[in-house]
C-alpha cells in the first residue's frame, strides 16, 4: 500500500467532519478493516490490490446530506484516476466502496465487494467489544465492572442477531469464532464477578 495513498485517506478522514463515538477513531477502524480484508482475501481469493485499495478508501467520504458510501466512491474514483490506475481497477474499487455497507441488498456483487462488506463487519466483534464497551462505560457517571459487563452482554446479544449479514463462508466462520470467544469471555467475567 503506497504511503501517499494511506496519508491521503488519513487526512481526508481527519477533516471530513463525520461524528464518531468516543475512542472509535475512523482511521484506525480503516486499518483494521484493511487487515480483515487481507485475511479474507487469503481464504476466499479475489483481486488483492482491488480489495486492499477498497478497504483503505471505504470510509473516506462523509456528507450529512448524502450516503457516505456514495461520497466515498466519488473521492476514490477521482483519486485513483488522477494517480493513473487502470480504468478496470478503478471501476472494481469504486464498486466495492459504493456498496460496502449494502448488506441488505441482494446484489449481485463482486467477490471483492463481498469481502469488503464482511471485513467492515468483522471489526469490533470479539474481544474488542469488551474493551470498547468498558472504555465507554468508564466515561459514564458511575462506572463499574458490573456496568461494563452489562453493556458488553447487550452488545453480544445484538451481534448474535447479525450473523446472517455475513456474505462469505470465511467471513461467517471468523464472525462466529469471534463471537464464540466473546461469549466465553463474558461467561468468565460473569463468574469472576459472581453474578
Ligand atoms: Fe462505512
Ligand atoms: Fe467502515
Amino acid at each position: 500500500m503506497h504511503k501517499d495513498m494511506v496519508e491521503f485517506v488519513r487526512a481526508a478522514i481527519a477533516r471530513n467532519g463525520r461524528p464518531t463515538e468516543p475512542f472509535r477513531d475512523r482511521f484506525t477502524h480503516t486499518l483494521r478493516v484493511l487487515k480483515w480484508a487481507e485475511r479474507l482475501q487469503e481464504l476466499e481469493g479475489g483481486d488483492l490490490e482491488v480489495i486492499r485499495t477498497a478497504a483503505l478508501f471505504h470510509d473516506v467520504g462523509w456528507d450529512p446530506g448524502r450516503p457516505h458510501e456514495t461520497v466515498g466512491a466519488e473521492i476514490t474514483q477521482d483519486y485513483l484516476t488522477e494517480h493513473g490506475f487502470p480504468a478496470e481497477k478503478v471501476a472494481a474499487v469504486v464498486e466495492a466502496v459504493a456498496h460496502h455497507n449494502h448488506r441488505d441488498s441482494p446484489g449481485p456483487f463482486s467477490k471483492e465487494t463481498l469481502i469488503l462488506q464482511d471485513a467492515d463487519f468483522l471489526d469490533e466483534v470479539g474481544v474488542l467489544t469488551i474493551v470498547w464497551d468498558s472504555m465507554r462505560v468508564a466515561l459514564q457517571k458511575e462506572p463499574s465492572y458490573e456496568a461494563a459487563y452489562e453493556r458488553a452482554r447487550k452488545t453480544f446479544a445484538q451481534l448474535e442477531g447479525w450473523k446472517h449479514w455475513l456474505r462469505t463462508p470465511s467471513g461467517r466462520k471468523l464472525y462466529e469464532e469471534q463471537l464464540g470467544v466473546l461469549g466465553q469471555c463474558l461467561e468468565w467475567l460473569k463468574y469472576e464477578l459472581d453474578r
